[in-house]
């Protein structure tokens, strides 16, 4: 996610979860080409599991930079073929490109044939008045030929004109029942479900029915959804907020020796008091903090 799932809050998420399979923010292939590739693409080893999400609609810039996802280590490269904004339909990339369906499996084929990783596609299911279940049949049979096996659907259409981002995360009615009947139709691909998951229960209906789900705003807003979703299905410990913390500013505190700005290393830690007595008091101190120790101890108060 854009702004949130930078190397630093995949760290701190990871402390919530040890299986949730993190993604990198939407990079775009000439970025990770031509700019600052160390600093776009590095990453802490237990971020693991971890897929690179790129944008683009360059088969071969693509192509290129799987093989850089490789070489970095990354478990998945991830093409973005959902994201609305102006300025990406502007780069001819993210979900205008869900009317070239053409252009997307050539994406796919040519990624697909530099690297053995897994080549996935994260969409919604439609686009505009493109969006009867017939025409979102129509693309995943087309991108699936060219060798992707996973998809991660947005269960939500997107406008390209008269809505903003945030306004296509929320206005498109969710139809959940759409990725549904994808699997049913499909049943040899793996379809993750995302939108508008904020509950467990929520989460259990949709696991009978798909491969998987995709979590966005609401770790962003309580991480400790992360560790009730693992608790739920895996039986795991939901860790304590204080080893939490203590554990990342261990992290913190060696990042910013190594020259990171403190505001963009405490950033993360918005989320860890939701819900919390004294929650809005602890922001706005961490909002304010210049010391990472004094934090700790006036936090874990
Ligand atoms: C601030 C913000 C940034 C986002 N950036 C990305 C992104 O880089 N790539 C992407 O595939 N989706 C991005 N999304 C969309 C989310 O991944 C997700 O599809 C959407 O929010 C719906 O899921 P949710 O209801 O669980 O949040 C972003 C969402 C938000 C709120």
């Amino acid at each position: 996610m854009i702004d949130y799932s930078d190397r630093h809050s995949r760290y701190f998420w990871r402390l919530f979860s040890s299986r949730a399979r993190l993604y990198t923010e939407m990079i775009h292939a000439q970025a990770i080409l031509n700019q600052n590739r160390e600093g776009l693409l590095e990453y802490s080893s237990e971020e693991h599991p971890l897929a690179l999400q790129v944008g683009g609609n360059d088969p071969q810039a693509l192509a290129a930079c799987a093989v850089y996802a490789k070489k970095y280590g990354y478990d998945e490269i991830n093409l973005n073929v959902g994201c609305p904004s102006a300025r990406v339909q502007s780069g001819h990339f993210g979900v205008c490109l869900m009317k070239e369906p053409k252009l997307i499996s050539h994406c796919v084929a040519s990624m697909i044939q530099r690297v053995d990783l897994p080549v996935t596609v994260k969409t919604r299911i439609g686009v505009d008045k493109q969006d009867s279940y017939e025409f979102l049949c129509e693309f995943i049979k087309t991108v699936s030929e060219a060798g992707c096996e996973e998809f991660i659907i947005h269960a939500r259409k997107a406008w390209l004109k008269g809505l903003s981002p945030k306004q296509n995360r929320d206005i498109p009615p969710l139809m959940y029942e759409r990725v549904y009947q994808l699997k049913k139709d499909f049943p040899k691909l793996k379809f993750i479900l995302n939108g508008g998951i904020k509950e467990i229960n929520t989460a259990k209906q949709h696991l009978n029915k798909v491969d998987g789900i995709m979590v966005g705003r609401e770790v962003c807003r309580d991480p400790y959804f992360l560790s009730q979703l693992e608790k739920t299905f895996y039986d795991s410990e939901i860790p304590r907020r204080e080893n939490i913390l203590q554990r990342y500013v261990t992290y913190a505190e060696q990042k910013q020796k190594e020259g990171i700005p403190l505001k963009i290393l405490l950033k993360p830690l918005l989320g860890l008091f939701h819900g919390q007595a004294g929650a809005k008091q602890k922001r706005h101190y961490l909002l304010q903090c210049n010391n990472l120790s004094q934090f700790l101890k006036k936090t874990m108060i």
